[in-house]
């Protein structure tokens, strides 16, 4: 009963936990959390690109790895973007705000097509890795053209 008990009060304390995971101390950090979140996963995202282009050697397990990484980071710079972020100079170009529903949109067409790429990653297939690394790309350059300073 008493450990039943103590699990209750753990899962509590995770749930009360989550919302304020979504917080920052201030904008700063929120510029800084989103803009960590795009490195990391473009470093991974490189690495990927460089077996899908042939500049790497293609090794599914290291490709398998990468991907997981990138769908995993694909969720998390979004946060990052809150309202009173807007004043703080960043790459985000200010029509992010004007226009943050076809934004969010883009976030999701990336969330969608990093999943792809991890399924495709573990198939272990070249030619699978390729177009998921295209097709991820291209949502990439969809909203950098448009919301992020060059
Ligand atoms: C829905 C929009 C959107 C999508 C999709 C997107 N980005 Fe970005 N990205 C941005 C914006 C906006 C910034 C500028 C953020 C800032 O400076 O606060 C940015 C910044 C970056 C940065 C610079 C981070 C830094 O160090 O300051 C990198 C690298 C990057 N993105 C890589 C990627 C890669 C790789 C993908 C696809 C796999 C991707 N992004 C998809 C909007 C997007």
């Amino acid at each position: 009963m008493k450990k039943v008990f103590h699990v209750v009060i753990a899962v509590a304390a995770l749930a009360a936990a989550v919302p304020a995971m979504a917080q920052f101390q201030k904008p700063e950090d929120a510029v800084k959390y989103r803009q960590s979140s795009f490195f990391v996963m473009a470093q991974h995202f490189g690495r990927l690109g460089a077996m899908a282009s042939g500049k790497a050697p293609f090794d599914a397990k290291a490709a398998a790895d990468n991907a997981s990484v990138v769908e995993a980071m694909s969720k998390l710079p979004w946060a990052g973007f809150m309202a009173n972020t807007e004043s703080v100079k960043s790459g985000a170009k200010p029509e992010m705000w004007t226009e943050k529903a076809k934004f969010d949109q883009g976030a999701e067409k990336l969330q969608a097509e990093a999943s792809k790429l991890a399924a495709a990653a573990k198939m272990g297939n070249l030619d699978a890795l390729k177009t998921a690394f295209a097709d991820t790309a291209g949502t990439c350059k969809a909203c950098h053209d448009n919301y992020k300073a060059k």
